[in-house]
């Protein structure tokens, strides 16, 4: 659909797109579950497949003049399951989210004992936080990092689950920079006859690439978002073992939605096509190695990472040695046009909208093509800025300097 379509019919929204366009090519996003989808993603997603209903899976709908729809659905199921070595996989979920819910809803009943990373400690809100509908369906025992690795802890896990006996075990996390042993998990679940749902959110791309153990071997239920590292369209995904697959389709539909979003489905095939290619790969590694180098760089700089580094995409930055808040200090970056989140660390003193922490990631801009020696110059900049918090000057010069460095990397889906 053509930006000049709505520019006639819908000028406040066209504006609006148009400024949100050039705030992503403009500034450094360094959200960590954020990305670039490509063109062609893009392409389907604004395509005429957004008209069509389709409830029900591939062959089996309650609408006619699926036929076409049902062959892009089917694509994206079968790159999916061939991407990552799955027996079953649905491509419905509108999101994450939705993604864990329908999971749950296949696996455990209401009132069940489940185990998962309390938020908190870097799980996500659908991993039985209070407030979200996982927390009250189901009884979430949260678990966490070892208070001076600030890795997870798999002997507090193991007893936990000796003393809760818990029917799940969900491994996965929003805001955890190592790799997750999933094997070690699925060992402590059979010890205590419970199943595996790992939510590789995060990490998607990272395991389609194999730069991350894979948790597919060690998982009744793996979910995900299609639109972190695995860089697709906004929605969620859902892989399981042949004895869950049927489960999981009716938890979707109609457990849990109605009409499937072809044509997000449709750019979920397409991402799930670029993911096989080599380049992705590379991609993966690159994402992996910016993350290092950023770390090594602030790390130079005196700020301590959690954990002291990183195995992945993204980086736990603990700021109170600086004595700055991870609100304050995403507020500053994003005045110079770096855009990060503030984020708890574990065992935080402060609260959840003040956080002593912040979390970035290098998966987007990895997609246009930085670096190692991008990302130390990065990290420079996050660490002036974070020294000197009150000098005026000193940002609108890093201000500056960022708009004519992002400048020479063109973003995938706007300017390739
Ligand atoms: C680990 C994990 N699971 C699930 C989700 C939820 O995804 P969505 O925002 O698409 O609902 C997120 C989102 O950040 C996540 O980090």
């Amino acid at each position: 659909m053509g930006v000049s379509a709505i520019q006639t019919v819908d000028p406040e929204i066209a504006a609006i797109i148009e400024n949100e366009r050039k705030r992503q090519k403009e500034g450094l996003e360094m959200i960590a579950s954020e990305n670039y989808a490509s063109r062609a993603v893009l392409e389907a997603v604004g395509s005429v497949l957004t008209n069509k209903y389709a409830e029900g899976y591939p062959a089996k709908r309650y609408y006619s003049g699926c036929e076409f729809v049902d062959q892009a659905e089917s694509l994206a199921i079968e790159r999916a399951k061939k991407l990552f070595g799955a027996a079953c996989a649905n491509v419905q979920p509108h999101s994450g989210s939705q993604a864990n819910l329908g999971a749950y809803n296949a696996i455990i009943q209401p009132g069940d004992t489940v185990m998962a990373m309390s938020l908190a400690q870097g799980g996500h809100l659908t991993h039985g936080a209070d407030v979200n509908l996982s927390g009250k369906l189901y009884k979430f025992i949260g678990y966490g990092v070892n208070r001076e690795t600030e890795m997870l802890d798999y002997d507090d896990i193991a007893r936990l689950a000796e003393t809760y006996h818990p029917k799940l075990i969900v491994a996965g996390a929003t805001a955890y920079p190592r790799k997750i042993d999933f094997e070690r998990i699925r060992q402590i679940a059979n010890s205590v006859g419970a199943h595996v749902m790992v939510d590789m959110a995060h990490i998607a791309g990272l395991v389609a690439a194999k730069v991350h153990p894979d948790p597919i071997p060690y998982a009744d239920i793996v979910t995900t978002t299609t639109h972190k590292t695995l860089r697709g369209p906004r929605g969620g995904m859902i892989l399981s073992t042949d004895d869950f697959g049927k489960a999981v389709d009716k938890a979707i539909f109609p457990g849990s939605q109605g009409g499937p979003l072809e044509h997000v489905i449709a750019g979920k095939a397409v991402a799930l096509k670029e993911a096989m290619q080599p380049s992705f790969v590379d991609y993966q590694k690159q994402v992996v190695a910016n993350a290092n180098a950023l770390g090594k760089q602030l790390q130079a700089r005196g700020v301590r990472l959690v954990s002291g580094g990183t195995d992945n995409h993204l980086l736990l930055v603990d700021l109170s040695r600086q004595k700055v808040t991870g609100k304050d200090a995403a507020n500053k970056l994003h005045d110079v046009g770096i855009t990060i989140n503030k984020n708890l660390i574990p065992f935080d003193p402060l609260a959840a909208t003040v956080t002593s922490g912040v979390r970035i990631g290098t998966p987007a801009l990895t997609s246009r093509g930085m670096r190692e020696d991008d990302m130390r110059q990065i990290g420079d900049w996050i660490a002036d800025v974070i020294t000197h918090m009150d000098d005026a000057a000193l940002h609108e010069r890093v201000h500056q300097a960022i708009i004519q460095f992002a400048k020479k990397f063109p973003v995938p889906g706007i300017d390739a």
